[in-house]
């Protein structure tokens, strides 16, 4: 559904009147087109003095042909020039007193972030630091990059990425998501990078990184999972989707564009999990990547709600992704350097009123990504989640126009976001460099202003 109140604004009788009465004003998010450039324009890098990341940093930018300038610590950029991007090397940062820098880099820099820019900080995680007041310095991060994140405006977001010590070189790929017109939705985030899961982190081409991979998605023909279908594709992977009978000719129209596969099945059905598996064991000796996208909401304040709106969502949207994943597991079908990836939401961190079962559902993805990823980890496979908050969708189209207009408003990119956003959120997990990425729930939702 098109957001008639963005268009109205970004006219020229709505671009008048809004800022005469303080009406919100979204900015039309730049989306990454494929074959374009990973920054369309200039980044300004700089560290907090002892910072460990400057090296991997700037050959990552090398990699991404990036150009960039850097100055030293408070000093600011020469000329007038504008930035697509900042990031912020911030691991020097040992106690609290040296916070200041992140002050020194950001005050002369922030006011030159061009519209959807990018700020990127870079951290230690608080607990693999080597002291309590460092741990502290290190946690004061998230607090810094939410703020900014709800200052900046225009389409601009800002996002932490915590790196363990020893994962220097795992950087690039979530360095790219950031960078990049791929994470247009994601703002206020905090990733956290550990030491390759999966072994040495292969060579990929970048504009193809899934290239000879396959990948099941669950709730494939519509929605998030065609968008999911279709970004995976085009990132090179052979998508095998999945869907409920009744939408069987959607689904094989859309894997048949892809030259993908279909499995008509519902997730919940007691056979599932061996269908699922006998279907990737036969057609291709595994799977390399599992999108668990397919879910309900099935709204209800608790005192109403019958015990079958329960049970089926609950059986839909978690109890059958631990049953695909433990058959998936047991059969050793997920071959090394593997990616599981779950849908969460963002009902699943801040909980949602009528949403006791739906939020309860989500919030236990979360939970399996987390209680699951030392063992996925052990088959050298990751295992992650994004959460959405407002995406344009059939099941947001359904929602009444109160609750509609304050889900597209109420964070700080002012719109809801759509498909592709969470896509570009599974393709960033997807990719075979992002071995040192597990355990993460990354919001794709603009920098909701409600949740963490
Ligand atoms: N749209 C949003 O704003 C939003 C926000 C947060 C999270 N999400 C999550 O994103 C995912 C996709 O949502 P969407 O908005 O595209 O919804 P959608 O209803 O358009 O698509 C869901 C898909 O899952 C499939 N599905 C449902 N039950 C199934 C079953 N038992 N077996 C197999 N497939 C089944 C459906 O047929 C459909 O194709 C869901 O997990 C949803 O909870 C969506």
């Amino acid at each position: 559904m098109s957001d008639k109140y963005a268009e109205f604004v970004r006219g020229p009788v709505g671009g008048f009147i809004a800022p005469k009465v303080g009406l919100p004003q979204p900015t039309k998010l730049e989306r990454y087109k494929k074959g374009q450039p990973v920054v369309d324009g200039k980044a300004f890098i700089g560290a907090a003095p002892g910072g460990r990341l400057g090296e991997s940093l700037v050959a990552a930018l090398k990699s991404a042909s990036v150009e960039f300038d850097y100055s030293e610590p408070g000093v600011a950029p020469e000329g007038d020039e504008r930035y697509k991007v900042l990031v912020f090397d911030a691991t020097g940062i040992t106690d609290s007193t040296q916070l200041e820098e992140l002050w020194r880099f950001f005050h002369p820099t922030i006011r030159r972030v061009k519209s959807c820019g990018r700020v990127v900080v870079l951290g230690t995680q608080p607990e693999l630091t080597g002291s309590a007041k460092e741990a502290t310095a290190q946690r004061a991060l998230e607090g810094f990059t939410r703020a900014v994140g709800k200052e900046i405006r225009k389409g601009s977001a800002v996002n932490l990425v915590y790196v363990a010590p020893g994962a220097e070189d795992q950087i690039e790929s979530t360095l790219r998501f950031f960078i990049s017109p791929r994470s247009a939705y994601v703002s206020g985030q905090v990733a956290r990078i550990v030491e390759s899961i999966g072994g040495e982190t292969p060579e990929i081409d970048w504009n193809m990184p899934l290239a000879g991979k396959v990948a099941l998605v669950t709730g494939a023909s519509r929605g998030i999972g065609a968008a999911i279908s279709e970004t995976l594709a085009r990132d090179g992977a052979h998508v095998v989707g999945l869907d409920i009978p009744p939408l069987k000719d959607d689904l094989e129209k859309l894997m048949s564009k892809l030259g993908g596969s279909s499995i008509v099945e519902d997730i919940t059905a007691e056979e599932a999990p061996k269908v699922i598996a006998d279907f990737l064991d036969a057609h291709h000796n595994g799977v390399d990547i599992v999108v668990h996208n397919a879910g309900v909401t099935k709204d209800k304040t608790l005192g109403r709600m019958d015990e079958d709106k329960w049970s089926v969502l609950m059986d839909i949207n978690l109890s059958s992704e631990e049953r695909i994943n433990d058959e998936l597991l047991a059969r050793q079908l997920v071959k090394a350097n593997g990616r599981v990836i779950c849908v969460s939401s963002m009902s699943g961190i801040a909980g949602g009123a009528g949403q006791t079962n739906y939020s309860t559902s989500k919030a236990g993805v979360i939970g399996l990504v987390q209680s699951t990823a030392p063992e996925w980890a052990k088959h050298g496979v990751t295992i992650n989640a994004v959460a959405p908050g407002f995406i344009e969708t059939q099941m947001t189209a359904a929602m009444p126009l109160g609750p509609r207009e304050v889900g597209r408003r109420m964070n700080s990119m002012q719109q809801g976001g759509l498909p592709v956003d969470v896509a570009e959120g599974i393709a960033w997990y997807a990719s075979p460099a992002s071995t040192g990425l597990t355990g993460n729930v990354v919001r794709v939702c603009g920098q909701m202003l409600i949740g963490a």
